[in-house]
């Protein structure tokens, strides 16, 4: 059995029996105004983060979400749209999607605004995808893509970027991990399954992004996962794994590389008024502009009154690169 079969396999359990530890997160359950997310949602919830953010929902966009799970996020997304159609989740496992539409027909009960056709759910594989090229404004997956070998990796974010319109957004959340893995873990498709031992460092991730032709990319967060100790997997050092939610956007690619965002802000601190790099950044004496990492470096170079910060790892938005 191949590890992609392995993992078919083993959501189609997580559909037919809920496993509320599958993908465990740090992250609080939605709190908005007339949304109640079914229990039965919460304990399908196999995401390590979100992907769901109202400020990549304007101007009713079209919303493709990856690996339906049991559909939180795509009532989540809907609550957003609220449009026929305005959200399509795509998953490879009949079970999955038919434990989903049962989870809808539990939420239009507990969401008066809520129908089920918000959502068109497809069999479809992430990679291969049963979608219209450029026709997706925000495209959208929750701890499927960790699962994936490099050239299957490779693949699904070809295929996300090839859906998506010019400058739309493919928003993620995945788990990334900073140190080696050994091939034991590597090779080990159910733990790759469960999310356990896919995962690749933060740097890797965002050049497959950038190589795909991704010019802007944000690092909107970094959690605490998971470890993999010696007494439970096969390592002899203990294991730490991170979440990362990451907006990688179909903007076209700068001359002199993309812009990734990390969570840099830079402030001047001279004895002007500002400061003028001549290439879009103005620095107002003493305020804070959210820059990426290649203007961060750019700026350090330029003047020694220029204060850089560490990465926050946490970027939602503002300043330019
Ligand atoms: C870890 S679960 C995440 C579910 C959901 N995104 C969430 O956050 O709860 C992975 C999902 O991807 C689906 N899946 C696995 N392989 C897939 C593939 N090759 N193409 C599309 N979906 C796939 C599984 O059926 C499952 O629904």
């Amino acid at each position: 059995m191949s590890y992609l079969e392995a993992t078919n396999d083993l959501y189609k359990q997580a559909a037919l029996t809920p496993d509320v530890g599958l993908c465990c997160t740090t992250n609080p359950v939605w709190q908005l105004p007339g949304l109640s997310i079914p229990t039965i949602m919460q304990e399908m919830n196999y995401g390590c983060g979100s992907t769901v953010s109202a400020s990549d929902l304007v101007n009713e966009p079209k919303v493709l979400y990856v690996g339906v799970g049991g559909g939180m996020e795509l009532l989540q997304f809907a609550y957003f749209s609220r449009q026929v159609g305005g959200v399509t989740g795509v998953d490879v496992v009949d079970e999955m999607l038919e434990a989903c539409r049962k989870n809808f027909k539990v939420a239009e009960k507990e969401n008066p605004w809520f129908k089920s056709d918000f959502v068109e759910l497809v069999k479809g594989d992430a990679l291969n995808l049963p979608i219209e090229s450029e026709s997706i404004d925000v495209a959208a997956q929750n701890c499927l893509f960790n699962i994936f070998k490099t050239e299957d990796l490779k693949k699904a974010i070809g295929e996300m970027y090839r859906v998506l319109k010019p400058h739309g957004r493919l928003v993620m959340s995945d788990p990334v991990c900073e140190q080696h893995m050994n091939e034991a873990l590597r090779n080990d498709d159910r733990l790759r399954a469960q999310c356990l031992s896919g995962s690749i460092p933060i740097r890797d991730y965002v050049k497959m992004l950038t190589d795909a032709g991704f010019g802007t990319i944000e690092i909107r967060a970094r959690k605490s996962y998971r470890v993999l100790s010696p007494n439970h997997y096969p390592t002899d050092e203990l294991i730490h794994i991170e979440s990362i939610e990451i907006a990688a956007i179909k903007d076209p690619m700068p001359e002199d590389g993309p812009c990734v965002f990390t969570g840099k802000t830079a402030i001047y601190f001279g004895g002007e008024p500002y400061l003028d790099d001549k290439k879009g950044h103005v620095l107002l004496q003493n305020q804070p502009l959210a820059v990426c990492d290649k203007t961060a470096a750019a700026l350090a170079q330029l003047s020694d009154e220029i204060h850089i910060s560490e990465s926050t790892w946490h970027y939602d938005g503002g300043g330019c690169c």
